[in-house]
């Protein structure tokens, strides 16, 4: 005789359930999350008192009435006013913003760079940014900058939150880890993080030197690209992206925070840690993804698609399917496509696009653009393959083919991008990259038939 299943008898998992300890899986997911048990309140958002103490304190990533709205509740041991007094201007002279035009500086053509040394110096998060290229107007909040960072020391009793941008990081060499008002962050190489406009934070190097690449958003955020007739599965799933679990500090030390507000740098000094957030509720907040985890779609007959088909994040510019910036990945794929030139097309793009090698070999290019390395093709500036993919890729036997130890990654934008003093004067720029292209020859001789 059957009997109905007990209830007490069915096995709970444990928590958190199939994650990974610290973080919590999910897109833009309404997390909710609490370091002490009790402080985050529920049910409501505003109690008369608040448990523990804490104060209560709304953190908007957007207007209040967009739809959807994102923001996060957080119950802290002091409000942010507390982490905040008067401002005293700084200079970090390699952090530059757009509008950043240098008449001195010529951004028309195709650049590629060799990786950005590291030097002697003691570099924090903030002074070992270095500005490569920027586009549109961090005023009118449209456009991007595009960052190398070259880290040697963690940031002490220091703190930072850029409230012109959400950042992008996407490690080359080394370990970090992103002390942040909701939690921490651990980031290596093949993994990618994003700090949310408002923010506060601190950088700590678990393993140096650090060094790779940031795209600062200055417009609307991140969101997963629309998959279209791709369906529900593959490309970026949104249960490999975590944010982190509520983390605080109550320590009562000098320290500084400083702010990145309108293009420039100020510090105020407070007597505590601002990391003190202890429950925290909410769809606005950091987030790492692992880029291992990025399913790759592409042709499975002929032809090549539009290298769309690889975004992994957009960040939307008002005009529907024109991006402020399309963050799109090249990594290990297969190549089956037959009777095609399977390499990235020759071709011009009103959009401006900036790459960079995070290890590997690219398939357009197999020297030249090495790991640490980015290049720039500004809009409307023709580019494609060299000499050798060229010849390679028009002669070789077609049969499955798989691109290994590679990974890539491009910055697209549709405002034109222009460099900063530093890209064109300090950092190892190939003058010789342009010749990539020299030694293509005419092949046309009027002949029918020939190829
Ligand atoms: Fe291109």
């Amino acid at each position: 005789m059957n009997h109905p299943t007990d209830p007490h008898k069915m096995i709970q998992a444990s928590t958190p359930a199939g994650t990974n300890p610290g973080y919590m899986p999910g897109f833009g997911n309404d997390f909710e999350t609490e370091a002490l048990p009790g402080a985050l309140p529920q049910g409501m958002n505003s109690p008369q008192r608040c448990n523990y103490g804490l104060y209560g304190e709304q953190l908007s990533g957007t207007a209040f009435t967009a739809n959807p709205p994102e923001r996060t509740w957080c119950y802290r041991i002091r409000p942010s006013v507390k982490h905040s007094h008067r401002y005293d201007k700084i200079n970090l002279p390699y952090w530059k913003s757009a509008p950043c035009v240098d008449p001195d500086v010529t951004s028309l053509g195709q650049y590629r760079w060799d990786p950005v040394a590291h030097t002697q110096d003691g570099l924090t998060w903030l002074t070992g940014m270095r500005t490569m290229t920027t586009a549109g107007d961090v005023n009118t909040q449209v456009g991007m900058a595009s960052h190398i960072y070259l880290v040697t020391e963690s940031m002490v009793d220091d703190y930072f939150f850029s409230a012109d941008s959400e950042l992008l990081v996407v490690p080359q060499e080394g370990r970090l880890r992103f002390a942040t008002e909701l939690g921490i962050i651990d980031l290596e190489p093949k993994e990618i993080a994003i700090l949310p406009r408002g923010l506060v934070y601190r950088v700590e190097v678990l393993e140096g030197p650090a060094r790779g690449f940031v795209c600062e958003n200055y417009g609307q955020k991140f969101e997963l690209p629309g998959r279209g007739p791709i369906g529900a599965n593959c490309m970026a799933n949104p249960r490999d992206f975590k944010a982190p679990i509520a983390a605080y500090e109550d320590r009562e030390v000098p320290s500084t925070v400083t702010v990145k507000w309108c293009g420039q740098f100020h510090t105020t000094k407070i007597g505590q840690s601002p990391l003190d957030v202890v429950a925290w509720h909410g769809n606005y907040a950091p987030y790492k993804y692992d880029l291992r985890t990025y399913c790759p779609v592409g042709a499975i007959l002929f032809d090549h698609p539009d290298p769309s088909i690889f975004t992994v994040l957009t960040a939307p510019s008002g005009q529907p399917g024109t991006a402020n910036i399309d963050f799109v990945l090249f990594r290990e794929r297969w190549m089956v496509a037959e009777d095609t030139f399977r390499p990235p097309w020759y071709h011009k793009n009103i959009m401006s696009e900036l790459m960079g090698n995070i290890y590997g070999q690219y398939d357009a290019k197999p020297q030249g653009f090495v790991p640490g390395g980015m290049s720039l093709h500004n809009m409307m500036l023709p580019h494609g393959p060299d000499q050798d993919a060229f010849d390679n890729a028009s002669n070789s036997n077609l049969g499955p083919d798989k691109l290994d130890n590679t990974m890539s990654f491009m910055i697209e934008t549709r405002f034109p991008q222009h460099l900063t003093s530093f890209a064109a004067t300090e950092a190892p720029l190939q003058d010789d990259y342009i010749d990539c292209w020299t030694s293509l020859e005419k092949k046309f001789d009027g002949t029918p038939g020939k190829k």
